[in-house]
């Protein structure tokens, strides 16, 4: 790797955000006790384990642009990161960006990058990578998935918002942690991943991410508020509730009343809900709210009217959905969707 690079070198810009990939225990053997988001991106860099000229003319240029553990991740620090991501892509020289995260809201930051970026990182890859073990561990996950990840986007053509763990690359838009503690903690819900890293190669198993057509005058305007704001907009209050049996029925008259802006309902099975939050969902969706769903199921995606990943989609009673975002990125996209007029909203 090397240490100093010159103005006119092609580069990857490595962001370090925090995480259990920069987390540090005293203990070796010490794997869930530890502080996410000690060490500074930088420190993540030393020993590396990539073949002697695997990014052969390529400079990696780091910066810390927070230490946080990732279920401290805040609205501000999401349009400071994407700022600075899409300055980065702009950048001639820039290869791609590579980001550090915590895993565990990995997949909002990547969906929320994918979204505001938009075409900016449909030429260039974004990657995000991560760890399930922390730097001081015996034996450390992230020096790999940091180094596939580098490799990654380093690949002619890579381009979207991925996410590199465990030998595998996940789109943004379908990625979602899985496991609580095993290392390859991440799928797509059923779905292949986008390529395998196997030594120092990507290997191809689908096509590079595309944005979903539903996505795109969303994004369009976003990425212009993104080019001329400098205070990040104010956070539309989105929240996310699950229905079950013996569903309460305050829950949604109160949310209501508060003022809440949206609201996605992480139904039952195929987009189910019982008839009273169907009747209190059509009550709120009167007085304004905008209501979506997503399946409370962790494997496969819903299936509706006119279902396509390039359509927005519609359960059979009624309730709107975004293709195969789960509950927490449906929450992301309904903030964003909200912060733009309505002509550029995806439904
Ligand atoms: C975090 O999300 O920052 C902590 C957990 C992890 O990275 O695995």
């Amino acid at each position: 790797m090397q240490a100093f690079f010159s103005a006119s070198e092609t580069f990857i810009q490595l962001i370090g955000t925090g995480g259990t990939i920069a987390g540090h225990s005293a203990d070796p053997s010490d794997e869930l006790g530890y502080t996410a988001g000690v060490l500074p991106v930088a420190a993540l860099l030393a020993g590396l384990p990539l073949a002697d000229g695997a990014l052969a003319g390529v400079a990696v240029r780091d910066e810390s642009l927070a230490q946080i553990d990732s279920k401290n991740m805040r609205w501000d620090i999401w349009w400071l990161l994407a700022r600075r991501v899409r300055a980065c892509l702009g950048e001639t020289l820039c290869r791609g960006v590579v980001i550090t995260h915590g895993t565990d809201t990995l997949e909002e930051t990547a969906w929320f990058l994918a979204c505001v970026l938009g075409d900016v990182a449909q030429d260039k890859p974004v990657i995000l990578t991560c760890a399930m073990r922390p730097a001081s561990a015996a034996q450390p996950d992230g020096p790999h998935n940091l180094a596939n990840a580098l490799v990654a986007a380093n690949t002619p053509g890579a381009r979207g918002v991925l996410v590199c763990v465990a030998g595998e690359l996940w789109g943004a838009q379908h990625v979602q942690k899985n496991h609580p503690t095993q290392l390859a903690a991440f799928n797509a819900a059923g779905l292949p991943p986008v390529a395998t890293v196997e030594g120092h190669q990507v290997v191809m198993q689908q096509a590079w991410p595309t944005l979903p057509s539903w996505v795109r005058a969303t994004s369009e305007a976003l990425a212009a508020a993104l080019a001329h704001d400098d205070a990040p907009p104010k956070q539309p209050w989105v929240e996310v509730v699950m229905h079950t049996a013996a569903a309460s029925t305050q829950l949604l008259p109160a949310l209501g009343a508060a003022g809440i802006r949206g609201l996605i309902v992480q139904a039952t099975g195929n987009g189910t809900v019982n008839d009273t939050w169907q009747t209190q969902l059509g009550v709120l969706t009167n007085e304004g709210v905008v209501v979506r769903c997503a399946s409370r199921c962790a494997s496969g995606a819903l299936l509706g009217l006119a279902t396509s990943e390039d359509k927005k989609g519609q359960t059979l009673s009624g309730l709107t959905f975004y293709p195969g975002l789960n509950a927490a990125k449906s929450r992301v996209m309904l903030m964003l969707a909200l912060l733009v007029p309505p002509a550029s909203h995806p439904d």
